[in-house]
């Protein structure tokens, strides 16, 4: 039987979160542990299953407004607005982690319908498809989900200008712990947006974009304990911004008192995931006192050739 196959994953801010919405400069890395499939088949109805709904795409709950979306822009210019398929995704990607989900689950499911329908999709095709999906479903997304979860390595990225792959040479682990709670992107970048009306916010906003420069520096010449001090610093800004959490803030001081050399959340906060830069030995017991301390769920990412 025909059937049609797509894949994508995970990604990891490392750096500028929040500022980059200020046009200042962040840091993105694909992560590969955690990811999407998506498969397609045909079907009497136009229908999909995943851990969240079973049932027609037509009545698809709001939460899976952006793969929503994915699927029928993705079809209409397949030029097959009335096609009957089961879609059917599986993901190990959290959702609402900060961890690129919902861009991921519509890069998977895009690739997926054009290799049902065997035809060609560019990156750059790919990519409107999926930010059309994002903005329908999230408003104003950067952009930056939708490129980490279907290319392969690491990028700068300012808003409004061309993505800027960078090469690692950080000989670190980076360990990635998820506390358990949603995060609150939306709620997190508008209360930064009225912090951002105070010159005192604005300033700090100002140094974490300085932060992400110095770290992509130490990205290239493999300097991990400094960088673990930017890391940490960015999140004493990003705590003063009120976008971290307590849950978040105790993750990050379990890292730094087993020997991380820095820690800080990851994306837009208020829950979601943190993560801590660690040498390769000390990563293992980094990992077990994130877990021991409540984290629900850790990865480790080696950071060389990422
Ligand atoms: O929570 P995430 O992974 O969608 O990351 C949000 C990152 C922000 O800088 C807070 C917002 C943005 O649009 O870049």
């Amino acid at each position: 039987m025909k059937s049609g196959r797509g894949t994508a994953h995970g990604k990891i801010i490392l750096m500028g979160e929040h500022a980059v919405v200020y046009q200042k400069p962040s840091i993105a890395l694909p992560f590969f542990d955690a990811g999407v499939t998506t498969t397609v088949k045909q079907s009497a109805y136009l229908d999909l299953s995943c851990d969240f709904y079973q049932g027609l795409v037509t009545e698809m709950p709001e939460l899976l407004n952006s793969v929503k979306a994915a699927i029928q822009t993705s079809l209409q210019e397949l030029g097959h607005e009335d096609a009957t398929l089961h879609i059917d995704i599986e993901s190990t990607i959290p959702i609402e982690r900060g961890m690129g989900s919902s861009a991921a689950v519509a890069v998977a499911t895009t690739r997926a319908l054009f290799d049902y329908y065997q035809q060609p999709l560019s990156q750059e095709q790919l990519l409107a498809i999926v930010n059309i999906a994002e903005t329908i479903a999230h408003g104003n997304p950067s952009g930056l989900d939708a490129l980490m979860t279907s290319s392969n390595q690491a990028y700068r990225y300012v808003k409004g200008q061309p993505f800027t792959p960078i090469q690692s040479n950080l000989e670190a682990t980076l360990v990635i712990a998820d506390t358990g709670k949603t995060g609150q992107t939306k709620e997190a970048v508008s209360a930064v947006k009225e912090l951002m009306l105070q010159s005192q916010y604005q300033a700090k906003i100002q140094q974490l974009g300085q932060l992400t420069i110095e770290a992509e520096q130490c990205l290239i010449t493999n300097s991990a304990p400094k960088l673990g001090q930017l890391m940490t610093e960015a999140q004493q800004l990003l705590t003063d911004l009120t976008v971290s959490s307590p849950e978040l803030n105790q993750l990050t001081e379990v890292a730094l008192k087993t020997g991380a050399y820095g820690a800080k959340l990851t994306g837009g906060g208020r829950g979601g995931c943190m993560i801590a830069l660690c040498s390769d030995e000390q990563a293992e017991s980094v990992n077990q006192s994130l877990q021991q301390a409540g984290a629900v769920q850790t990865w480790m990412l080696p950071m060389k050739g990422i």
